[in-house]
């Protein structure tokens, strides 16, 4: 297992590109089986999440197409050859409770599917109720059986009817992909009410249209979809992925540096920009800067979501899911209260990395986690740093010190992993975060391009960091 060396205390000033977004990259591959006809799809990030999710699909018989010598990285080509294994094993899933998004298009394509129950994960219960209602709602006979969901249209196929899908904690993401996945194949129409509203969900749906889907009403709580009798092939580009810019734009903002982002989805993460806005963070669309690197930015104007949201000045691009942005800070950071919501509200998956800035606020903030009970493993490994911060239930209050002190902290899962490595940059002294693999399923090459930044930080095995856990004098 590897560990990342961190020592802290330097500005990060420069550019990165955000990469394609895991969370639609996932039920997008999938969306793969829903055709025997080639699926392109372009900007998917190198993570063990997707590597997981094509050694599933081919599992599956929905293998890679050879690349073309003009594919660049990123580029994902596939074609489901062969229908007859429509097992995802426990093996997989226990690795990638994702792979769950596998069962919509294999019950809508193939009348069956046999998909490990994903089980928990270190931020909480991670039931499949919703998916299950859905699917039984359309028409599905499903069974549980030793560990697996069994999944089986009726005779004439699945049939279009109107969903409620929420749940005690709100709107399901991977629950709404699998059914609109299962209901584009269907007859009839279906409305799903309470669907998810995220970002990613909006760009299922896209490449589901560029299909032959008919889907109306993708990013609102209701969708509705006219099922068609089949779907085609097509080649499609992940959208950027908003919970890897929320976290460059953190890494900014707590070693009080000065960042370009490109290829930044701003209009997918209003809520997030927003209360960083609050704690002092600055947000500017930006002109495309020339390459050679961090300017001034040229008609910086600001998108300050507290006092209206016209942005002035030129800014990179038109695709406001694309757009070239300079993150700055002010001196002092303010204190936040924030609950994490469902889209478009302040996402989960940003809650440990905003816990990590606001140990460093001038005041006392509140998080309170809405959709992961057990979303803060990351708290005691704050605390270790010199953190000073207080769970009551979902709710953490983090009262701002002037400084973290480097230490030797343990990962739990993903979004831990990255709150400890920006806890790491800000801290004094040098931070040894153990376990990043799990840092490796969201984030590609993260010490690498945290280094280009100017960061000091190395990849090593976990007993050479066992050494190094201080700074040689
Ligand atoms: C997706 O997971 C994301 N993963 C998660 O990102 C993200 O945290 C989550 O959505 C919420 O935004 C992918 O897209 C691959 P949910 P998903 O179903 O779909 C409850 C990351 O860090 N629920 O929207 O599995 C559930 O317990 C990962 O990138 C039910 O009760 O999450 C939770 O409280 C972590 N019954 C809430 O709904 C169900 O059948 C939201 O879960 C399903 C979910």
């Amino acid at each position: 297992m590897d560990s990342f060396v961190i020592d802290g205390g330097r500005r990060l000033s420069g550019r990165v590109r955000i990469n394609g977004s895991k969370n639609a990259a996932l039920p997008i591959l999938a969306a793969a089986l829903l055709t025997t006809e080639p699926v392109t799809v372009r900007d998917v990030p190198a993570l063990d999440d997707i590597a997981n999710m094509l050694r599933l699909l081919e599992q599956l018989g929905c293998a890679q197409v050879p690349q073309g010598a003009e594919d660049s990285a990123g580029v994902i080509r596939l074609r489901t050859t062969d229908e007859t294994v429509s097992h995802a094993p426990y093996e997989i899933v226990r690795t990638m409770r994702a792979s769950i998004c596998t069962l919509g298009p294999l019950l809508a394509k193939r009348g069956y599917a046999r998909v490990s129950l994903p089980g928990g994960c270190a931020i909480g219960e991670r039931p499949v109720d919703l998916h299950i209602r859905g699917l039984k709602a359309l028409g599905a006979e499903i069974t549980l059986e030793a560990g697996d969901i069994i999944a089986r249209a009726p005779q004439g196929g699945l049939k279009g009817t109107t969903i409620f899908l929420g749940g005690a904690n709100g709107s399901t993401v991977l629950g709404t992909t699998n059914v609109m996945c299962a209901a584009a194949l269907a007859k009839g129409t279906t409305i799903i009410e309470s669907a998810a509203c995220e970002p990613e969900v909006v760009d299922l749906a896209k490449i589901l249209i560029a299909m032959g889907a008919k889907i109306q009403g993708a990013g609102t709580p209701r969708i509705t979809i006219e099922g068609v009798d089949q779907l085609g092939g097509t080649d499609h580009t992940v959208m950027a992925d908003r919970i890897e810019a929320g976290t460059f734009m953190i890494a900014a903002a707590i070693t009080n540096g000065d960042m370009i982002l490109d290829n930044c989805p701003i209009d997918a993460m209003l809520a997030p920009v927003y209360w960083l806005e609050a704690a002092g963070v600055h947000v500017q669309p930006v002109a495309a800067l020339a390459a050679t690197g961090v300017g001034r930015a040229r008609g910086a104007g600001s998108l300050s979501l507290t006092s209206g949201s016209a942005t002035t000045g030129a800014v990179g691009g038109d695709d406001p899911l694309r757009k070239c942005v300079r993150i700055t800070t002010d001196r002092v950071l303010r204190p936040v209260e924030i609950t994490t919501q469902p889209h478009p509200g302040f996402p989960t998956d940003l809650q440990a990395q905003l816990m990590a800035l606001l140990c460093l606020a001038d005041g006392n903030s509140v998080v309170t986690e809405r959709i992961f009970q057990d979303r803060f493993l990351h708290v005691a490994e704050l605390s270790r740093m010199g953190g000073r911060l207080v769970r009551q239930g979902p709710t953490v209050i983090i009262s701002g010190v002037r400084e973290l002190v480097g230490a030797p902290v343990m990962a739990s899962d993903l979004r831990a992993s990255a709150c400890l490595v920006l806890a790491g940059l800000a801290a004094k002294g040098r931070t040894v975060v153990n376990r990043v693999y799990h840092l490796d399923r969201g984030y590609e090459r993260m010490e690498e391009r945290l280094r280009s930044l100017g960061a000091s930080i190395t990849r090593v095995e976990e007993k050479v960091a066992a050494t190094m856990c201080t700074v040689p004098a």
